[in-house]
């Protein structure tokens, strides 16, 4: 890995030989990430949105995200691959008597998982996360969400808490599970 001004760049080649570039977003990727918050929509994934957005409303979200990243108060990350952005990986800074807590969010086009990508993400997450002085990265996840629930268990996270029926998706109500990883 090596950080070139604000850039933190690491590549790596991922299990179906493809080369991922981890890196910090930039403005060039609004198309990119409005492709792939509206591919995650339309395959229902198990994320908050349940709308598609539009260019304007993903220019808006990508400028607030940039300001954020500038400020210090996120880590986001980008996978890039062929050149085009195929996933995202977030660490939000809480506040306050909170300041050594992160909340991390992530997910990864579908066609390019289970190669690796949020694996190699949340290694670099939680290293950068670290470095920021984080004690303590928190998570909330469908409690039917496997994939992402083998993700973090990977990790370390364990289960602190749960929500009965904080979500209705595809047409049930599911419980929210909170995970936590200590990381000091
Ligand atoms: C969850 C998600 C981020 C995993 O991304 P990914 O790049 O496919 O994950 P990886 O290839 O790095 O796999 C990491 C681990 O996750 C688990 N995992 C991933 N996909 C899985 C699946 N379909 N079934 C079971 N376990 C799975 C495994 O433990 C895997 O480790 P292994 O490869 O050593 O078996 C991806 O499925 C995704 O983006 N889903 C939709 C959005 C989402 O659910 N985000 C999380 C919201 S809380």
């Amino acid at each position: 890995m090596f950080v070139v001004e604000n850039m933190i760049v690491e590549k790596f080649i991922a299990r179906n030989g493809k080369i991922v570039v981890l890196r910090t977003p930039r403005w060039e990727d609004l198309d990119d990430l409005l492709d792939f918050i509206n591919s995650l929509v339309r395959e229902e994934a198990p994320i908050l949105g349940t709308r598609e957005v539009s260019r304007i409303e993903e220019a808006e979200w990508l400028a607030r995200r940039l300001v954020s990243v500038e400020k210090g108060e996120m880590i986001y990350l980008v996978a890039e691959v062929d050149g085009r952005v195929v996933a995202g990986a977030e660490i939000n800074m809480h506040k306050g008597h909170k300041s050594h807590v992160g909340t991390l969010g992530i997910a990864v086009k579908n066609g390019y998982r289970r190669i690796g990508i949020a694996t190699k993400l949340m290694e670099v997450l939680v290293r950068e996360a670290k470095k920021h002085g984080l004690k303590l990265i928190v998570l909330d996840v469908y409690e039917n969400n496997y994939p992402a629930r083998a993700l973090y268990k990977k990790f370390g996270f364990k289960e602190v808490g749960r929500v009965p029926k904080a979500i209705f998706w595809k047409g049930e109500y599911v419980d929210e599970i909170r995970m936590a990883l200590d990381i000091s």
